[in-house]
């Protein structure tokens, strides 16, 4: 029998020990040595195999051990597998349920594991370290890239192509000769008919690309627990990344009775590496003022965008800190900037540029080619005319059309929009 270590201790793990013990019911072949997870107390038993320490353990066996990475996030898994190869030369052996239907067109590298119920038909390409969990089916000339997990109940059809460390939810189907671009995340139940770019989080039906950038983390500080705020950790629950949600605010009564405030605006700087962090004040000069000062800390600011937003994908640039809510529509060639918000069903036409902790308000609409300038706030349902240019620290009011350029910073409201003066 050849030893084999199984890396990861968690559920996922333990789903695999049991395709060990099924392949070994019809074929003894391996001899499970235990479990290796830096999480886990060693010597902790799980379903009669003990955790035999971390990964440093793996330095006590030489190459002709097998190991199985049993981790279920694509990026985790490509993680530990690097830190594996740098320990040593350890095999890395596909493992197959018995139950598995697969012809012999099927070419695949190594490290993979496909587990009961899977349905594979031919000339499919799955290259190293794929997961397919039970109850998939994989059409004919299908290519599924290193480090691709696809959780139980996916149907993907013929000539789609998954691309490196992709993750396909739990019932999520992709249509025939589709591209999911590497990286990305497709949430559970969707469905993907057309193509997906990379390294974003898609959802729904159809699958549309819930663009999501610089995420680094599991946990998500939202710095201000007004309105505003509540409205972005609603948003940040339905991006789906994000495990566990936490406001911070320098409102001491806060602080002292709502659990969920965990901190002051500095908790985010003293905590640096362990969150991502997302500013959610209204007032432009205050957020750019907290958003400098974490960037100088170089806290993991995020741009949070709500699935149900539509974004063309020749949208230019959503800069970091920015928050794009439901509803909102940005079209083809429009640049944002930083920390900008844009608001509930808000609209920018295309080529719009807008200048960094500007704010497009509830159900506001921006025509064609409109430059806004940096802190400027465009009120409530307010309509700003194609090519028309607004200056920096400007606020147009509620319900204002906008028709001809603004060059000087103030107050402007009413149709045409005119400069208040008090
Ligand atoms: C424009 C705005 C900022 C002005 O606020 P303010 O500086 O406190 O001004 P005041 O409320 O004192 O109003 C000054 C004058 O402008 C008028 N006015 C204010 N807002 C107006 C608006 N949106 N449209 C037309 N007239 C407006 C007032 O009636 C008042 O007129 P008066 O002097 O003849 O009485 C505010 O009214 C506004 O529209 N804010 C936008 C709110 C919003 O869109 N929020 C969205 C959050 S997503």
């Amino acid at each position: 029998m050849k030893k084999i270590l199984i890396c990861g201790a968690g559920g996922f793990g333990r789903e695999v020990q049991w395709l060990i013990e099924r392949i070994n019911q019809k074929e003894p072949i391996w001899q499970i040595e235990g479990y290796l997870d830096d999480g886990v107390e060693s010597g902790t038993e799980i379903n009669g195999y003990k955790v035999l320490g971390g990964l440093e353990k793996l330095r006590e066996y030489d190459d002709s051990v097998s190991v199985v990475c049993a981790v279920s996030s694509a990026r985790i898994r490509e993680k530990i597998v690097l830190g594996i190869r740098k320990t040593g030369d350890f095999q890395f052996p596909n493992l197959i349920d018995p139950d598995v239907q697969a012809s012999t067109f099927i070419s695949m590298g190594e490290g993979n594991i496909i587990c009961a119920g899977n349905i594979l038909t031919v000339n499919i390409v799955i290259k190293d370290f794929v997961i397919l969990n039970p109850a998939c089916t994989t059409g004919h000339d299908a290519v599924l890239e290193s480090f691709v997990t696809v959780h139980s109940g996916v149907n993907i059809a013929e000539c789609v192509r998954i691309q490196k460390g992709v993750e396909l939810g739990t019932g999520s189907k992709i249509i025939q000769g589709k591209i999911i671009g590497a990286n990305t995340l497709v949430r559970p139940a969707s469905l993907v008919n057309r193509d997906l770019p990379s390294d974003c989080i898609a959802a729904g039906l159809p699958a549309k690309p819930v663009k999501f950038y610089g995420a680094k983390h599991k946990k998500l500080l939202i710095t201000g627990a007004s309105g505003h705020g509540k409205v972005i950790f609603e948003l940040a629950m339905e991006t789906g990344v994000y495990q566990e949600l936490y406001f911070l605010d320098d409102d001491e009564t806060l602080l002292k009775t709502d659990e969920t405030v965990i901190g002051n605006v500095d908790f985010a700087v003293r905590h640096n590496g362990e969150y991502d962090v997302i500013v959610a004040v209204g007032n432009a000069f205050i957020r750019r003022r907290i958003q400098k000062k974490y960037e100088r800390a170089g806290v993991s600011l995020v741009t949070l965008v709500h699935p149900e937003a539509t974004i063309s994908e020749k949208t230019v640039r959503i800069g970091k800190g920015t928050v794009v809510m439901a509803g909102a529509v940005i079209q083809a060639g429009v640049t944002i900037g930083d920390g900008v918000i844009v608001n509930t069903s808000a609209s920018i036409d295309h080529e719009c540029e807008i200048g960094d902790f500007a704010h497009i308000s509830v159900g506001s609409h921006l025509a064609g080619n409109v430059k806004i300038g940096k802190n400027t706030w465009i009120g409530a349902g307010a309509v700003i005319s194609n090519n028309v240019c607004i200056c920096d620290d400007v606020t147009a009011g509620a319900g204002a059309v906008v028709v001809k350029d603004i060059t000087e910073s103030g107050t402007y409201v009413g149709i045409p929009a005119k400069k208040i003066t008090k």
